[in-house]
């Protein structure tokens, strides 16, 4: 019997923005004015996915391989987060977006960390759509800590080896529950997952945008979105057809 049923449902999209350095040197200008290109991006986008019903949005925004960047473009990259969490938070608030980060904040410069706990702690009670930044942030990190927790917990004598499980490591990994990403998109044609989410991405579905990120439009998130619906889940079950059969 053919599958009729409703398409899949949508509720947390992560995003690799790639390729802001690429679109600025093919315009003849410094990397930093493709920062600040795919910072209007990240505007776009968190409007689109507020239309599209997503619920959680998760962007890569500085890696903890990214300290490796010159200083002057790791300065211009924390300026613009700086600018943009100043600029943003009262329209955040308006819209019902709660802002949150992940990844390591003790190397956040204390400008930045002051006013993005301000704006945290502004947007707290947002329902509408919960943007997670991921900043100084590496999956590896963030498994090896997680780890590094349990082990702690095990050797004070709180919790037994046999005791961890896929769920209690989950837990470990963030303070708060969030659900898996149904969807990873990475922009600029670059198909690798370059140390995000890896835990979380264990049955997400990618989505491969050959455009960089400055160029990233609502319509390309309709788009990825739209080409989510369109795949057949499975997460190592038959699929609904089949089992209907
Ligand atoms: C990748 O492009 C992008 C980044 C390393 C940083 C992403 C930052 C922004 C979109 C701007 C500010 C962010 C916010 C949240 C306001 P790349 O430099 O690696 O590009 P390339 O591969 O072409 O060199």
């Amino acid at each position: 019997m053919k599958d009729t049923s409703s398409k899949n449902s949508i509720q947390h999209v992560g995003i690799i923005m790639d390729g802001n350095g690429r679109w600025a040197q093919q315009r003849g200008m410094p990397r930093w004015k493709g920062h600040e290109a795919g910072a209007r991006a990240v505007r776009r986008a968190t409007e689109e996915a507020c239309r599209q019903g997503v619920s959680m949005l998760t962007l890569f925004a500085f890696s903890n391989e990214n300290w490796k960047r010159p200083a002057q473009e790791v300065h211009i990259l924390f300026t613009l987060l700086h600018r943009y969490l100043r600029e943003e938070r009262k329209e955040l608030i308006e819209k019902g977006i709660r802002l949150s980060t992940l990844g390591r904040r003790d190397r956040i410069p204390a400008r930045v960390l002051e006013d993005l706990q301000m704006t945290e702690e502004a947007t707290r009670t947002g329902t509408r759509l919960h943007l997670r930044l991921a900043l100084d942030y590496g999956a590896r990190q963030e498994i090896v800590m997680a780890a590094r927790a349990l082990a702690r917990r095990v050797v004070a004598g709180d919790l037994h080896p046999e005791e961890i499980d896929e769920v209690r490591f989950a837990a470990a990994l963030v303070p708060d529950p969030v659900p898996d990403p149904d969807l990873i998109i990475r922009t600029a044609g670059e198909q690798r997952l370059s140390n995000f989410l890896l835990w979380q991405s264990a049955y997400s579905e990618l989505y491969f945008c050959p455009k960089p990120w400055p160029d990233f439009e609502e319509a390309d998130l309709a788009c990825a979105i739209a080409d989510y619906h369109s795949r057949t889940r499975k997460f190592g079950d038959l699929p609904r057809a089949a089992v209907s059969i």
